[in-house]
């Protein structure tokens, strides 16, 4: 530091300070208003250019998916959904599981979970969704009564608390987890013909996940596992691997199923549709840097590729609106730009300025005078359609209503009764938990739910209940028992020391 002698003062012409320790003082750009907890690594994507037993063309012209052995770089983001970007990797959470591939079409992006359904089947409902499940605005400590006041009125969440709150809510770590789409897309041929379809991703590392007491232990000692376990796997050459399966269904509204096939809270049974491979991944590349690869990675659902399309699930909708829009926001109007999100593929188009801009998407030989179109002078020009373009028949009065087929426990149901002893155990020491020092009208609520998705499930409720202690505060981790204990602990255990 250049100072009037060697005590100081420092004067205001001290450039390279200033220089320095303004760039400090913007190092961080907005965290992700979820997910902000992550992980990445690079790969590669490689197709078996079938699905099942078919031609994968029978059903999509996507360029990634055909030519059995191509193989397509992806990037890929695992997160925690609700703390911040430091925050403890063994909370009870769903984990986001986000696919870059950077196709010779352009990018797709599956933005997905690790469990493979969801809260809420109505995107209005996400902020509210959310909210409940951050940390109370005013003592900004995550509270489960707040988190069940919003699930126990919102009966669609059923299903994914009773994943969330078994050991599937707390995965061992990311190469040991599933990966989902969860929300219903749609695969289109060379002859225009859509099928809907679900994304599944199979980790060949086997799939593990944690007891509540295991991931305390763990947690205890280190909170950055599983970005630990991730990076360290690559580094000795481990290179996790995921294979990817496909669950098909015709385009249409299937009145003989018992749920709707755009509804997010519900699986596709798999002896009805079964699981089909089309290929795998492999990551065997870390980043060389955190901030320039993974915190500025930037997915979304609208990231789609000839061959791939949106389903009519409204969530999915609200999803596409809102992730382009956090981004521009996040990183700045010009994120497609940067390295991790542009497309290795050179695409044009006639958008520029805006902050940070750093290059135009000119086409080879464009003439730079005609940025729109239509022109004769040398502008861009449409790209030719490779296919049939998939033209649905979309009509039906503007409303504001719920999907008809419900069902919210049925499924939630049938997932407790495939459980093992264990996992139900957990499921309800950990409801248990987090219900017990909550209001009785959710309490209520709760087993409601509970005992119509199985006379056991609601009955091991009840029972678990009326005799857990029903004082306490349900200020804590979701799922932490004794959570609430940790402020007098503190206290008691704590050392004294005179001041200095
Ligand atoms: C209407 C419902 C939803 C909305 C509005 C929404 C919105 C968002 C937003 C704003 C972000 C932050 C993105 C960023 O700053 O880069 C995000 C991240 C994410 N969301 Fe959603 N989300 C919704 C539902 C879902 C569902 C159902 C899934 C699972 C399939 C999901 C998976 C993810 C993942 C994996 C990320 C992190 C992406 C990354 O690693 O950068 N979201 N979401």
């Amino acid at each position: 530091m250049r100072t009037v002698g060697n005590r100081g003062p420092a004067t205001l012409e001290n450039y390279d300070f200033i220089e320095k320790i303004s760039h400090f003082d913007r190092e961080r750009i907005p965290e992700r208003v979820v997910h902000a907890r992550g992980a990445g690594a690079h790969g590669y994507f490689e197709t078996y250019g079938t699905a099942g037993n078919d031609p994968v063309s029978k059903y999509t012209r996507a360029k990634i998916f055909q030519d059995k052995g191509k193989q397509t770089p992806v990037f890929v983001r695992f997160s925690s959904v609700i703390h911040g970007g430091h925050s403890p990797e063994t909370l009870r959470d769903p984990r986001g599981f986000a696919v870059k591939f950077y196709t010779e079409d352009g990018n797709w992006d599956l933005v997905g979970n690790n469990l493979k359904i969801f809260f809420i089947r109505d995107a209005i409902k996400f902020p509210d969704m959310v909210h409940a499940f951050k940390p109370d605005p005013v003592t900004n400590i995550q509270d489960g009564e707040r988190f069940f006041d919003f699930c126990s009125n919102s009966p669609e969440s059923f299903h994914m608390v009773t994943f969330l709150y078994s050991p599937w809510g707390i995965p061992a770590n990311y190469r040991m987890m599933q990966g989902s789409g969860v929300n219903t897309y749609k695969w289109v041929n060379q002859s225009g013909e859509a099928v809907l379809v679900k994304y599944h991703w199979e980790p060949k590392q086997g799939i593990k996940n944690l007891t509540q007491k295991e991931a305390g232990e763990i947690q205890a000692s280190n909170f950055n596992h599983a970005t630990q376990d991730l990076y360290q796997a690559i580094e000795r050459g481990d290179y996790p691997e995921w294979e990817l399966l496909v669950q098909l269904m015709s385009d249409d509204e299937h009145p003989e199923l018992d749920f709707d096939p755009l509804d997010d809270t519900k699986l596709w049974p798999e002896d009805q549709f079964p699981w089909l491979p089309v290929g795998k991944m492999v990551l065997n590349r870390n980043p060389e840097d955190y901030f320039t690869e993974v915190e500025q990675a930037a997915f979304g659902t609208g990231v789609l590729v000839d061959g791939l399309d949106f389903s009519d699930d409204k969530m999915l909708q609200g999803r596409t609106f809102s992730y382009s829009d956090t981004q521009r926001h996040r990183v700045g109007a010009n994120y497609l730009q940067l390295p991790i999100n542009a497309p290795k593929k050179h695409v044009a188009t006639n958008q520029s300025g805006g902050q940070m801009q750093y290059r135009l998407d000119r086409a080879p030989g464009q003439n730079p005078h005609i940025n729109y179109e239509p022109s004769t002078l040398g502008g861009l020009r449409e790209a030719e359609r490779s296919g049939t373009e998939y033209t649905p028949l979309i009509e039906g009065k503007l409303v504001r209503e719920t999907i008809e087929r419900h069902n919210n426990t049925k499924q939630a149901g049938d997932t407790y009764r495939k459980f093992e002893e264990w996992e139900r155990a957990e499921l309800i020491s950990n409801l248990v938990g987090d219900l017990a020092p909550s209001d009785k009208r959710i309490q209520d609520k709760m087993i409601a739910l509970a005992e119509e998705a199985d006379e056991e499930y609601g009955r091991r409720l009840r029972d678990g209940l009326a005799h857990a202690f029903q004082g306490g505060s349900s200020q804590k981790p979701l799922g932490n028992k004794d959570g609430d204990k940790a402020p007098e602990q503190a206290v008691r255990k704590g050392h004294e020391a005179e001041p200095y």
